[in-house]
């Protein structure tokens, strides 16, 4: 079959390489995959139940239903220079980064990545023929303006932000975003913050971008904070303009974000997840002790990853050397231009964690 040119610029992900070697395997200990170990939250169950007996079964409006805008606005009180046109509600923050990229960047703007990075961003840049242009955060994995300066360029049409950070569980600190801000200003640049994992914050407040710099598209989204990652539901916030040429977008593309998933959303964002929150900041605990004397490896403030550096410098070996032991992690390069380190996720159980940090202590020692 003979496919367009741009398939070619993006490979398919090596998370799904390691899912693929994880379903030949009996009992792995997983602790490779990028979503809650919890159910959807019995509340979110009955309210999709609601809403398919309810009839809310059909397209809705392309933007999304007013409640749920309403309850986003409410619940992101502290986003600067948000105005009434500026949400979108999107299928999942991927579809809103796709919507974002697409309206944003033509061919040869250049846009600036931290790396590590999420791996979408570098494929979905590609594939628009936009040129990811990475700013190397090894090995403290922290983005500042100093940091970025030295890659901006006349074609620099924006700044990518990752807080809390996949994969590195790497959280912003306000002064970094305020630099960030202030160079942005300086430069006339627009701030795209994916801040999916805002929940998962647990040493400090979370800060988002949008509440220091104007000139902020947040992306976000339900997936990891409600376990809602099926239900294919997220949202963006910004610029009027903006939104509505994402919303012109997606009434071609996505149509609309699903109707029953935008129901649950409106309950969701009343919910209480302190519970979620405090058992996720305890697998952070348990994790970073567990391996924190046989890694070199500084403690996650957010999300649910760890970035270790693999101890003969080859994440790749190190994680293959690990699967040879039933162990599921995912190599670094898979995020990185660089493949010396590796990602644990641990969003398991407690019990995949101790058995996960076992096998590790024990392939440290060679
Ligand atoms: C940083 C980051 N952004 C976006 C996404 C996509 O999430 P969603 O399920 O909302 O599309 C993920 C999922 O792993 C992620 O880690």
């Amino acid at each position: 079959m003979k496919l367009a040119q741009r398939m070619d610029r993006i490979d398919s992900s090596g998370i799904r390489k390691v899912f693929a070697l994880a379903a030949n395997m009996k009992n792995p200990c997983n602790l490779s995959i990028g979503q809650p170990d919890f159910e959807l939250p019995a509340e979110l169950q009955e309210a999709a139940r609601k809403a398919i007996q309810g009839g809310h079964n059909r397209y809705t409006q392309t933007g999304g239903i007013q409640a749920l805008k309403d309850k986003v606005r409410q619940k992101l009180p502290d986003k600067k220079g948000i105005d009434k046109d500026g949400i979108l509600i999107t299928s999942g923050t991927s579809g809103g980064l796709m919507l974002a990229f697409m309206t944003l960047f033509d061919p040869g703007d250049e846009v600036i990545v931290p790396e590590p990075y999420f791996v979408m961003y570098k494929h979905l840049l590609n594939l628009i023929g936009a040129v990811p242009v990475y700013v190397d955060l090894y090995p403290d994995f922290h983005l500042t303006a100093e940091r970025i300066r030295p890659h901006l360029t006349p074609r620099t049409r924006a700044i990518l932000v990752n807080s809390p950070a996949n994969p590195t569980g790497v959280v912003s600190s306000q002064s970094e975003l305020e630099g960030i801000a202030c160079l942005a200003r300086e430069k006339n640049l627009l701030v795209i913050s994916d801040e999916i994992y805002n929940l998962f914050v647990y040493d400090n407040p979370f800060v988002s971008m949008g509440s220091v710099y104007e000139n902020t598209l947040v992306l976000g989204g339900f997936s990891k904070t409600y376990a809602m990652t099926g239900w294919r539901l997220g949202y963006a916030v910004g610029n009027a303009e903006l939104i509505a040429a994402m919303e012109e977008l997606q009434q071609y593309s996505f149509v609309c974000a699903p109707s029953v998933a935008q129901h649950m959303g409106v309950v969701a964002l009343d919910l209480d997840m302190r519970p979620y929150w405090e058992a996720y900041r305890h697998k952070r605990d348990l994790i970073y002790e567990g391996i924190r004397e046989s890694f070199k490896v500084s403690r996650p403030g957010g999300a649910f990853y760890i970035f270790p550096e693999a101890p003969d410098g080859d994440g790749d070996a190190f994680c293959a050397r690990a699967i040879e032991q039933s162990l599921l992690i995912v190599p670094g390069s898979v995020f990185s231009e660089r493949k010396s380190h590796f990602r644990i996720s641990f969003a398991g159980t407690d019990d995949t964690i101790c058995r996960g940090v076992e096998i590790l202590n024990k392939l440290a020692k060679g």
